[in-house]
């Protein structure tokens, strides 16, 4: 079996930037499951599909597969052989995908999608179901958090350095928006798997927070 780490967890708990890193200390790839919600959030917006039209989204998402690949910087995402890795970190994209995401049919192409990358590579896959659903027989398995307000802090922190224009107060009132969204969808809700072990980073730095993960897959691995 492939080796596969499992981490969930709600917005800006890091997840992305910890799992990349610790990917790389373990030298495996690290699948990033949120980027595909957001390739097909993405376009739906600029197909003028709305996208709280749960029909015309799953048809979208039917035709239209996203796929993934990796180069020396990580991971790549797809619509069509259209790259649109760049195009996903907008606000208004974290919102379409959000949105997307509660849609079962939806949900299911994208699993399907991430257990078969998955079963074929060792893996690092991050998300919000892959402890409970996409891979309940990972490895390890891990729940990310930290309070909202730090969340925000770091994400307000992160988007002032690209030059995006909200404030905090828009960072925090987004991030408890989503964060409502993506736990109180009747599929699939973001929880806590009773497996899982739990990682709270609100008051651990970035490198705390890597070694931490690592300690957890090497007695996992090793017992
Ligand atoms: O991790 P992220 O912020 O890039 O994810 C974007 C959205 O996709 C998030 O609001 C919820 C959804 N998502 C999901 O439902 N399941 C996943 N495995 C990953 C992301």
């Amino acid at each position: 079996m492939a080796l596969n780490v499992a981490i969930d967890g709600p917005v800006g708990a890091g997840k992305s930037s910890v799992a990349d890193e610790a990917a790389k200390r373990l030298g495996i790839l690290h699948l990033d499951t949120g980027a595909m919600y957001r390739a097909l959030g993405l376009t739906a917006l600029r197909r003028g599909v709305d996208p709280a039209d749960e029909k015309a989204v799953t048809a979208l998402c039917l035709n239209l597969p996203v796929t993934v690949s990796y180069s020396g910087d990580g991971q790549h995402t797809f619509v069509e052989g259209e790259d649109v890795t760049g195009l996903i970190r907008t606000p208004e994209v974290s919102m379409a995908a959000s949105t997307v995401s509660r849609y079962s049919e939806v949900r299911k192409a994208m699993v399907r999608l991430q257990q078969k990358l998955a079963a074929e590579t060792d893996m690092l896959v991050d998300g919000r179901d892959i402890c409970t659903t996409v891979l309940p027989r990972a490895t390890a398995k891990i729940f990310l958090t930290a309070s909202p307000e730090e969340r925000a802090r770091r994400r307000f922190l992160e988007m002032q350095a690209k030059g995006m224009p909200d404030s905090y107060e828009q960072v925090l009132e987004e991030l408890r928006r989503r964060d409502d969204q993506d736990m109180h969808r009747e599929v699939e809700p973001l929880r806590q798997a009773e497996d899982a072990v739990l990682v709270d980073s609100s008051n651990l730095t970035f490198e705390e927070t890597v070694e931490r993960i690592l300690a957890i897959v090497e007695e996992k691995r090793h017992g």
